[in-house]
């Protein structure tokens, strides 16, 4: 309700300048909200208990300042990152738009982040109590793609003992070429080459065709991957997106339809995370019933405000008791 009223105002302001005070902020309040009732409705996926299905996306919490407060806010669990081994400030700003007539976030942030040992440090004193802590896992803007796995490797060897789950991203399309890693064959090389200590989830673009998820599918035991996480931002501007700037990925309502519709015509074998436009309980659902286990939010927490996780988390909750 409070957020409904400041919303006008934070929106009239530069996003990233507003994420960056939110974050500061909100961490002072985090012993209040504390106090706040939690969703208990635990659940294993991929063999973690998580204490309920709502999570935070990658990307919000790139430095892991924020793993308190997302635990005060209701979240079950939260995706740090993208983290890659050395710290890199990412592109010039502005980099991050509202689309407010399309309820959705245009950004082209590449990967800012403290790099891997400033995280290693946060993470260590973070204690989190219940939520669980996913990384996701990211590579350095100057690395050569064919030298990506190693990227990967060492952000799994300094991060795993303080994490429950890796989440490889292979689909934010602000890093040049590494889409093309989604390729079956070179997917299938660069996972032999990993040698993951936590479950590795493995992040995809909304934006492939079916045949290509239907053969990730097909793999995704084989391959020891432990689940999926469906989606990242697209780079299409179709439709009504098609006077949105071409740069950057969209998340939001934009993805909402076309991921369900994905999500219900492949069989993935492995768990699902669904996340993309995600605003209620009701789109929440709608991901479950089209196959996800648990949900992940970004734009709608953005757009809907904080008490979205624990809502969210009780329709969830609700809906299968
Ligand atoms: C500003 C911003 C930064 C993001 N950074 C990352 C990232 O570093 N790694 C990643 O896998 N996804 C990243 N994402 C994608 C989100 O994790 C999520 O998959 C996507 O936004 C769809 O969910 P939503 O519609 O609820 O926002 C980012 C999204 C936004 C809006």
């Amino acid at each position: 309700m409070i957020y409904q009223l400041l919303r006008p105002l934070l929106f009239k302001a530069d996003p990233e300048t507003v994420h960056e005070w939110a974050v500061k902020s909100s961490n002072l309040l985090a012993p209040v909200l504390r106090r706040l009732p939690q969703v208990d409705d635990p659940v294993t996926v991929a063999g973690i208990e998580f204490p309920n299905r709502v999570g935070l996306a990658a990307g919000f919490d790139k430095n892991a300042r924020w793993v308190g407060v997302a635990e005060a806010l209701g979240f079950g669990h939260t995706e740090i990152g993208a983290v890659t081994p050395r710290p890199q400030p990412g592109h010039p700003r502005p980099r991050l738009f509202r689309l407010p007539e399309h309820k959705a976030i245009r950004n082209r942030m590449g990967f800012n982040n403290d790099g891997l040992e400033a995280i290693k440090t946060r993470l260590q004193s973070a204690r989190p109590r219940r939520i669980r802590v996913g990384v996701n896992l990211g590579k350095n803007a100057d690395t050569p793609l064919e030298n990506a796995a190693a990227d990967y490797q060492a952000v799994m060897d300094g991060l795993w003992h303080c994490c429950d789950y890796f989440s490889l991203n292979i689909s934010s399309p602000n890093t040049e070429g590494l889409r093309s890693l989604s390729q079956v064959d070179t997917l299938q090389a660069l996972l032999a080459e990993l040698k993951p200590q936590r479950p590795l989830f493995l992040k995809l673009s909304p934006d492939e065709d079916l045949e290509t998820y239907r053969a990730i599918a097909a793999h995704a035991q084989d391959w020891g991957l432990a689940g999926i996480v469906f989606s990242n931002t697209t780079a299409r501007r179709e439709g009504p997106l098609s006077q949105v700037d071409s740069l950057g990925g969209v998340s939001g309502v934009p993805l909402l339809e076309r991921n369900l519709e994905v999500l219900r015509k492949i069989r993935w074998s492995v768990p699902v995370i669904g996340a993309g436009g995600i605003f209620c309980g009701t789109d929440a659902l709608r991901y479950r019933h089209a196959g996800a286990d648990l949900v992940q939010l970004y734009t709608g927490f953005i757009y809907a405000g904080p008490s979205l996780p624990r809502h969210i988390a009780r329709v969830l909750k609700g809906a299968y008791e």
